[in-house]
Formats: structure tokens, C-alpha cells, sequence
């Protein structure tokens, strides 16, 4: 019990206060951790543990000749950073970090029939993995000078804040912004996706960041650049409608005025013809062939026309 007790001591009485360390998904990170107690970790048989809450994450045994025998677990993702114990360095290196890493490991020393009684180190990793440079589409469903705006980044960590600029200026000032997350089941990261609305009154330059605030960071998409057509007034679209009606109304004066003059010359030949049947050109009037003339020329003057 005594002996229990002072190893205890021995191995628990350089806490150094928790460390915090941020991983990178899919890099390698590492958990600080020295031993510089009296104990003699050459003394055979120590072996150092790190475990989070109850479970063992990785065990090294430290042999004689400061041989590291390691058990693996997670997927034989840890192992000790130094293979020989130097300066009481303990320090666990994570590799291929993943979301599911982030949590608080204790670190203790264990010697056959005892075990330290508190932590030598505590250490809280967290996560982050960098978002992917974020891209603008139009997507062009809206009605009226309304326009929507989609922001696009994948594959981050943690959920990040979306901020959207227009010509530099952040918004929402104008227009509404909705923001969704997709997380992807496999690696536990997020793909990100915004939209913005916003009334197209003038030119303007649309982008979007992305912030992550554990990698305290934030990538911003190329300007969007977008040109407002020269605006259609309503009193264009009425001098529109109003020349529209006018081409109307002359096509069909023409087509009356064609109609008629087809059907007064029809009429006309017919005269002309029953004249003839009646005793030809010699029986007609001079007055009747003056008329005559002076419609052929009156027809002639229209049709040119
Ligand atoms: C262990 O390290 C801490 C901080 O570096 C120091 O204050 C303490 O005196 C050291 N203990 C021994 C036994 O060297
Ligand atoms: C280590 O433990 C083994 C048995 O588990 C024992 O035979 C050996 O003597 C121990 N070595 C030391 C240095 O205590
Ligand atoms: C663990 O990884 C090391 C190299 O990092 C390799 O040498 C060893 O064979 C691996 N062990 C297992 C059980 O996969
Ligand atoms: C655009 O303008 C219309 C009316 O002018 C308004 O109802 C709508 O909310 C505006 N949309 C945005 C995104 O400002
Ligand atoms: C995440 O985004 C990528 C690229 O845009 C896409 O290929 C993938 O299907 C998305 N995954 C989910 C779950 O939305
Ligand atoms: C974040 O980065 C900026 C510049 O990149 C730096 O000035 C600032 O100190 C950083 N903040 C933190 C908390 O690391």
C-alpha cells in the first residue's frame, strides 16, 4: 500500500497543466508529454499509457536496454515519438489524425502492480481540416431583378462561417443569406454550401469567404462579376407596345388599301370590257376614255406609293 502510494506520487508529480494542440486532418500530430519525475523509467517493466477517459489508446513498454515495445492499437496509428526515451519524453505522435481523434488524453506511467494514480500529462487535440477554395455560381430561377448567388467549398472542419461581399462590402446588408451543411459520413467533414439572393440594381462583384476559425483562416472566392443589362424601363416596354400597335395598324391600312384597289380595278377592266362587247373603243365616249386613263394613272400613282 505504501509502495503504491509513493510510486503514485513519484509518477504523478510533474503535471504541468493541460496542453491543447490542434491536428490536422489526415496529418500527423503529436501530444507533449515529459516525464521528469525521480522515477527511473529504466527501471524495467515501466510502461507509459495514454488513454481517453477509460479507454487504452496505445501502451508502450519500456524495456532494460530502452527498447520500446509498442501495443498497438487504433489502427496502429500511434507510437511513441522518440524510440528511445530521452529527457523523460513520452510524447505520443498521432498519425493520419482524423475528427474522431479530437478528445482529452491522459497520459500515465505504470509499473507492474501499480499505476499512477493521477495523469502525468493531459492533453486535448482537436481537429481542423482545411475547406477547399470556396466557388460562386449564378443560378439564374429567380424572378424580376432578383438574382441568387451559390457559394460552394468542401471537405473542412469545423463547420465554418460563411461571410458574402458584394463589391467588398460584407452583406447581409441587402438580401438574405442561407447557409447549409452536409456532413460526409465516411471522414465526418462538412461540405458547405450558401446562398445568397439579392436584387440586381447595378453592376456589382459577388464572392464569398469561407472562415474557418480553428485553422484561423479564410479563403475568399474570385469576384463574381456581374453586368445589369441596360434596364428595360416600363416606359420603353410602352413606346415598345405603342410602335408594335402603330406597324400593326399600317400593315393594315396597306393590306385594306391593296384589297381595295384590286377590287376597283377588277370592276374597272370588267366596265371596260362590257364597254367593248357593247361596240369597242369607237362607241365609247371621249369623256369615258379620259376617265379610264385617269384611273390607270391614278393606280399607277397609288401602287408606287
Ligand atoms: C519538472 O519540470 C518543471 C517545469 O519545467 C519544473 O518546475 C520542475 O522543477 C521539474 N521537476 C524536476 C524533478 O526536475
Ligand atoms: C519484468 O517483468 C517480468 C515478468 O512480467 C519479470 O520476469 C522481469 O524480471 C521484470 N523485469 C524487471 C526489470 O523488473
Ligand atoms: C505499424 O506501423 C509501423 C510503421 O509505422 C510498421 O512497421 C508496423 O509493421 C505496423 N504494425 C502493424 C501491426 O501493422
Ligand atoms: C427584391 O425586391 C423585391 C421588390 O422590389 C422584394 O420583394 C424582394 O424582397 C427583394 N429581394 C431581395 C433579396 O432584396
Ligand atoms: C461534397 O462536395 C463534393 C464536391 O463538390 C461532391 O462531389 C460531394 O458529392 C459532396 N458530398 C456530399 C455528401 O454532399
Ligand atoms: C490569425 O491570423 C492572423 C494573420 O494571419 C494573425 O494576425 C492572428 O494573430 C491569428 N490569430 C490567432 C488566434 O492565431
Amino acid at each position: 500500500m505504501l509502495i503504491i502510494w509513493t510510486t503514485g506520487l513519484l509518477f504523478s508529480m510533474t503535471s504541468l497543466g493541460d496542453a491543447y494542440v490542434l491536428g490536422i486532418v489526415g496529418k500527423s500530430a503529436v501530444l507533449p508529454c515529459v516525464y521528469n519525475g525521480t522515477f527511473d523509467l529504466d527501471a524495467g517493466n515501466v510502461s507509459v499509457e495514454w488513454r481517453t477517459g477509460s479507454e487504452l489508446v496505445h501502451r508502450s513498454v519500456l524495456g532494460k536496454e530502452q527498447e520500446v515495445m509498442q501495443s498497438v492499437s487504433q489502427g496502429n496509428r500511434t507510437r511513441l515519438v522518440t524510440d528511445v526515451i530521452r529527457n523523460g519524453d513520452i510524447s505520443l505522435l498521432v498519425s493520419d489524425v482524423a475528427v474522431r481523434d479530437a478528445q482529452s488524453y491522459d497520459c500515465y506511467l505504470t509499473h507492474p502492480g501499480v499505476q499512477s494514480s493521477s495523469p502525468v500529462c493531459t492533453v486535448h487535440l482537436s481537429a481542423a481540416a482545411p475547406f477547399s477554395h470556396p466557388a460562386v455560381l449564378r443560378v439564374d430561377d429567380a424572378e424580376g431583378e432578383e438574382a441568387r448567388f451559390i457559394c460552394h467549398s468542401r471537405g473542412g472542419y469545423p463547420k465554418p462561417t460563411v461571410h458574402w461581399f458584394i463589391d467588398d462590402t460584407q452583406h447581409p446588408l441587402v438580401g438574405t443569406v442561407h447557409t447549409y451543411s452536409t456532413l460526409l459520413p465516411e471522414s465526418e467533414l462538412y461540405n458547405i454550401t450558401s446562398v445568397l439572393s439579392v436584387n440586381l440594381t447595378r453592376d456589382m462583384a459577388v464572392s464569398c469567404a469561407v472562415e474557418n476559425r480553428l485553422l484561423n483562416n479564410t479563403l475568399t472566392s474570385v469576384n463574381f462579376a456581374v453586368q445589369v443589362k441596360p434596364v428595360v424601363s416600363r416606359a420603353s416596354e410602352a413606346m415598345w407596345m405603342f410602335s408594335t400597335a402603330l406597324c400593326v395598324l399600317v400593315g393594315l391600312l396597306v393590306v385594306t388599301g391593296v384589297v381595295y384597289q384590286f377590287k376597283k380595278d377588277y370592276s374597272h377592266k370588267k366596265n371596260h370590257h362590257q364597254s367593248l362587247e357593247r361596240g369597242g373603243c369607237e362607241n365609247s365616249s371621249e369623256d369615258e376614255r379620259q376617265q379610264i386613263i385617269l384611273e390607270h394613272l391614278d393606280s399607277l400613282t397609288e401602287t408606287t406609293v
